[in-house]
């Protein structure tokens, strides 16, 4: 932080910093900011640097490998930590992923992701906290707390501006300096300000004409300059360009490696004099820092020496999970489910559950619980049935269930020279993890080979993800010995295009196949990831749809409460697209309504990771909000809907319809995307559009009432008392806005000056304080180029969501 005092420990790792630095030659120190391979740095043992290693991030540590067989824990999605609006919990989560980061041999963590919620189109909305930087702030703040106080880095990401995924890698977002810092900039600052991160990670995209791995005003004025940010900055995957430009514009790292733009090119030109070799020395140097601080330095005093006590990863991602549950609509008091009432659970995802989002987040947890295991083991036996009613999957999935798969690895001469089990259809190898002798100059294939057991009798079809050479054979006949070619120039369509079916075959219940899928592998020379990645994948035999709905509405009519569990797919909600409309895929509407004109006790339970339109809940009588829930989210389901805990959650961004949303736009034209909206986005933008949303930022029913008593601005403080005037113990979240009430510059109607999470009993009163922050009363100052306060009367108000009218009182600044 600008202007604080180095402790004497900072101080000791600064002069094995400087000792490190001065004993490095320049071919050295430029090795040391190219990634080596996908995700670590190089070891440089002449000055006792292990090689730091990096991994995603935000919802679990995937570690250096990407497949099922090195489990991670995986925690709830972003949005549904932000749900919590607890920065404590969200500080928990942090020491829970330092653990597996040490677990895993991680040293720093690739999140968290602080972009906001500019459109609900946005693909990684799921993946980022909210629309509100001030609530994005406080929990990311929390989570980098966490993993640091693990002795675990963060880089802090995609600075800045990274708020949609079409034309990613080139996309040019037009904001104004206001916007900048009002919204997009203001987690990374406050997060810097109370959370001091060891890194940030910048950007694939430009803003205002520069790209953000090169944007020296962002980067050395704003970020490190004005905030006083000491930690690293490295790029996001790809996207270092410019040998020059990027060590210009404060570029630390360049990932992944083994081919970037620093490495020999850096160190060619320092020598041709286009580079002061003080900026490689700068550079270096904040990587040393970091080295030191995780502990991979040696003679420096990592920041954590011993790790914290060990958390129990199952029992907290249940508990974010509940805690993150936004329950919107509650009639005819459908929640909590009636004792000994019987229940139809229904829908695809009921059973095999949606856990997390698409892309660098995935994790692959060890076990998953569904809304029906998670149902099961909490309701008496017999009282509980399940219909799938529609399935939105409309591509294949990777190869699981019924599958029993290993790969061989061959050479060229088709001798095998390496085996490894595969939990699943997925082969992703990065780098160096290869099976036991195998190398990248020796492999030549790869045979995903073993058998299938199919759970249903009919046509199954069978297909490949990954792009090159394949040949696949199912039961005797090979379907496919072809190329498949990319669709689009995304460097990562391997990772995150759709399978192609291939074949199509009848199989019987219970009778096994043998299945086999060989990948060519073919690593171009100037591949800059050396990658082996591709996955068999599987889709079961298809029911009549209407059939599907009729049995639903079946179960539903024949039981005391129907609950709907409705998803995405992974080609809704995921990194590398945005959505291009916000409907539920497939036939889950009409599943919905069917199911609810049989049962008028219907609760819906929406697992996505971002909002979506629910165009039938007025229709229903509860509707839960379930996020993408984690690996424990079913039991947390559980633990919800039979009321042994309350939802806790509320959003943190608006849901409403997309004929509604005030800023829609992610598509560029011509390269760029204006951000004409300029400070008013999610609820600043609906307010200021007069439109009622679905669902309001804030809101979010428990199972007691609350009633706001009293609200007292006194000094910066409101103080503010409730009241738990249900009959059960319950906790709320005390909301404060600030509405600007007198003459002023053009500022959002109202906007979250903070919040306050209170736990009361039945009948009990409580009160909390909540501090005003003096940003609450600021606007940037485009022309001078600093905060200004706006003077004059404002009113605050202190409530249960921003349409919520609570308690109001007024002030002067
Ligand atoms: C993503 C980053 C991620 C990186 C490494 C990129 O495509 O944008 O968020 O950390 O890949 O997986």
């Amino acid at each position: 932080m600008a202007g604080a005092q180095p402790t004497p420990a900072e101080e000791a790792r600064e002069a094995a910093v400087e000792a490190a630095l001065g004993a490095l030659g320049l071919d050295a120190k430029t090795r040391l900011l190219a990634g080596q391979d996908m995700w670590t740095l190089p070891a440089l043992p002449e000055i006792g640097l292990a090689s730091l290693v990096m991994s995603d991030g935000p919802i679990g540590v995937r570690g250096v490998r990407w497949t099922a067989d090195d489990p991670s824990v995986a925690l709830p999605s972003p949005t549904a930590l932000a749900a919590a609006w607890d920065p404590e919990l969200a500080r928990r989560a942090g020491v829970l992923l330092a653990q597996e980061a040490r677990r895993k041999g991680v040293h720093v963590l690739l999140a968290p992701t602080v972009n906001l919620h500019r459109s609900p189109l946005g693909g990684r909305h799921f993946e980022c906290y909210s629309e509100d930087p001030y609530l994005t702030g406080v929990i990311g703040a929390g989570y980098v707390t966490g993993v640091q106080s693990g002795g675990v880095g963060t880089t802090v990401k995609h600075f800045v501006a990274n708020d949609a995924e079409t034309e990613r890698f080139t996309v040019d977002n037009l904001v104004s300096a206001r916007a900048l810092r009002e919204l997009y900039l203001a987690p990374f600052e406050a997060i810097v300000a109370n959370a001091r991160p060891w890194g940030v990670m910048t950007a694939y995209n430009s803003v205002n004409g520069t790209t953000m791995t090169e944007h020296r005003h962002l980067v050395e004025e704003v970020l490190r300059g004005e905030w006083g940010f000491d930690g690293v900055n490295v790029s996001d995957w790809t996207a270092a360009r410019d040998t020059v430009g990027a060590v210009r514009g404060g570029l630390d790292i360049a990932m992944p490696g083994p081919r970037t733009v620093y490495g020999p090119a850096l160190a060619r030109a320092v020598r041709d004099g286009e580079v002061e070799e003080a900026l490689v020395d700068a550079a270096v140097r904040r990587v040393l820092r970091l080295a030191a601080r995780v502990g991979v330095l040696a003679g420096a005093e990592p920041v954590v020496p011993e790790p914290p006590a060990p958390v129990d990863g199952e029992a907290l991602a249940r508990e974010i999970a509940r805690r993150s549950f936004v329950l919107v609509r509650n009639e005819r008091a459908a929640l909590p489910l009636k004792p000994h009432g019987t229940v139809a659970l229904i829908g695809a995802a009921a059973r095999d559950a949606r856990v997390l989002g698409g892309g660098s987040a995935t994790v692959f947890p060890a076990r998953v619980v569904s809304p029906l295991d998670g149902l099961t083991a909490a309701l008496p036996e017999g009282t509980l049935r399940y219909a799938v009613g529609a399935d939105p999957a409309t591509e294949l999935a990777v190869a699981g269930r019924g599958f029993r798969l290993r790969a061989v690895c061959r050479d060229a001469d088709g001798t095998v020279i390496g085996t490894r089990s595969a939990p699943n259809g997925l082969v992703q190898w990065m780098g160096s993890d290869l099976p036991g002798g195998v190398t990248h100059d020796t492999l030549h294939t790869v045979e995903l080979t073993g058998t299938f057991t199919p759970r249903a009798t009919g046509p199954h079809t069978f297909g490949i993800k990954g792009l090159g050479a394949f040949t696949l054979t199912v039961d005797g006949t090979t379907y496919y010995d072809d190329v498949q070619r990319p669709g689009k120039d995304d460097p990562f369509e391997t990772f995150f295009g759709a399978p192609v079916p291939h074949a199509r075959t009848e199989l019987t219940a219970g009778e096994p196949v043998e299945v086999s899928l060989v990948h060519t592998v073919r690593l171009p020379d100037d591949l800059s990831m050396t990658v082996v990645t591709f996955a068999l994948a599987h889709a079961e035999p298809r029911r009549d749809p209407d059939e599907l709905i009729a049995e639903a509405a079946e179960a539903a009519r024949n039981a005391d409460t129907a609950v709907v569990v409705v998803a995405t797919t992974e080609r809704v909600e995921s990194e590398g697209f945005d959505r291009t409309d916000l409907r539920l895929p497939g036939r889950q509407d009409d599943l919905v309504r069917a199911v609810a004109a049989a049962n008028p006790d219907t609760v819906v339970v929406v697992n996505s990771g971002s909002p979506v339109e629910l165009p039938w809940r007025e229709e229903v009588a509860a509707v839960l909000l379930g996020w993408f829930p984690g690996q424990e989210g079913g039991a947390a389901l559980a633990d919800v809907l039979t009321g042994a805990h309350e939802p806790g959650g509320r959003l943190p961004t608006t849901w409403g319809s997309l004929a509604d949303a005030p800023v829609t736009r992610v598509v560029p034209a011509g390269g760029e995307l204006p951000y004409t909206e300029d400070v008013f986005i999610g609820y600043r933008a609906w307010e200021k559009a007069g439109r009622t949303p679905s669902y309001p930022f804030g809101h979010g029913l428990g199972y007691t009432d609350w009633a706001y008593e009293s609200l007292v601005v006194d000094g910066g403080t409101a103080r503010v008392r409730v009241r738990n005037t249900g009959e059960r113990a319950g906790r709320e979240v005390v909301q404060v806005y600030v509405a600007p009430a007198g003459p002023g510059p053009e500022r959002p109607a109202r906007r979250l000056a903070g919040f306050a999470p209170v736990e009361a009993g039945p009948g009990e009163s409580v009160e909390v304080g909540v501090e005003l922050p003096a940003r609450a009363f600021e606007v940037w100052d485009e022309t001078a180029g600093r905060w200004e306060c706006v003077k004059g009367s404002y009113e605050i108000t202190a409530a249960r969501s921003i349409a919520d009218h609570g308690l109001t009182a007024p002030i002067n600044v």
